[in-house]
């Protein structure tokens, strides 16, 4: 495992690349080491494709937008699926066109395949938010969660986030920085969040490699996000002893990879409601 620190860009500044099979996509970050790394997939109107080969490695993804039919099931926004490798699974077929951010496992890792992974299918906006494991130090962000996966070995967990409107704390509070033993990677879906690299709204994308120092994080008006943990199904923090100012207003400073194309750092600015 050695994915590359990038907290974060906005999906908006990657360009599209075009692949043989008629398909886009923007790698967002990815394993130099494997086959292992998250994009974002659009199938134009009419794509098909049957399933995926026994050499593909296990296929994870989370529907952006429009419609796709995978495995004779209608899949819409915010559908959830886990595609273990060697399961013949994936035959897909889009009439509309769709867009799914997919993490695609790393070919041959034991955790993936068929026998140790399950297949997943989950239409997430049925399922209830668990509101019960607050942490006392994230209280002002007023979390809640849908875990949509736990891997087998303790090889991480996949869940929705969402955190309330109105999550920042009174002017002049101070709040620890946190870190974990694993890593940590999230899309924002919806709304926004501050952090000390900056305002992390709709589209912004971050992996974050073990052993790193991050927030304190705030949200004005709520957010909604797909988080990983690669490494372990329950996270685990180690709060800093220092307090640091809330992140409101931080401009924005991305860590990004070597190499990393200059417009992918561009400023975002926020769309306005009205
Ligand atoms: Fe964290």
């Amino acid at each position: 495992m050695a994915r590359p620190h990038i907290e974060f860009v906005h999906a908006q500044n990657v360009g599209w690349t075009s692949r043989a099979d008629g398909a886009e996509e923007k790698v967002l970050n990815a394993d130099p080491l494997s086959d292992e790394a998250t994009m974002i997939v659009h199938y134009p109107p009419g794509y098909s494709a049957p399933a995926n080969a026994p050499d593909h490695g296990a296929e994870e993804f989370f529907m952006l937008d429009g419609a796709i039919d995978i495995d004779g099931e209608d899949r819409r926004a915010h559908a959830y699926g886990f595609l273990p490798q060697g399961s013949g699974l994936g035959a897909r077929h889009t009439a509309q066109g769709a867009v799914l951010l997919v993490f695609r496992h790393a070919a041959g890792d034991p955790n993936g395949m068929l026998g140790t992974a399950e297949a997943i299918a989950i239409h997430t906006p049925a399922m209830p938010w668990d509101v019960s494991t607050y942490d006392p130090k994230l209280i002002h962000l007023r979390l809640a969660r849908k875990v949509l996966r736990l891997g087998p070995n303790d090889s991480g967990r996949t869940f929705l986030l969402t955190g309330m409107a109105h999550g920042v704390p009174a002017e002049g509070t101070t709040l620890p920085a946190e870190m974990h033993d694993h890593a940590e990677e999230m899309f924002m879906l919806q709304g926004a969040m501050w952090a000390p690299e900056g305002r992390m709204g709709a589209g912004a994308y971050f992996y974050r490699p073990p052993g790193i120092l991050h927030g304190p994080h705030v949200s004005e008006y709520g957010f909604l996000q797909i988080m990983r943990s690669p490494g372990a199904n329950a996270v685990v923090t180690h709060w800093s002893d220092v307090h640091k100012p809330l992140p409101l207003g931080a401009p924005y400073r991305p860590v990004l990879p070597e190499g990393t194309p200059p417009e992918w750092a561009r400023e975002l600015a926020p769309q306005a409601i009205w």
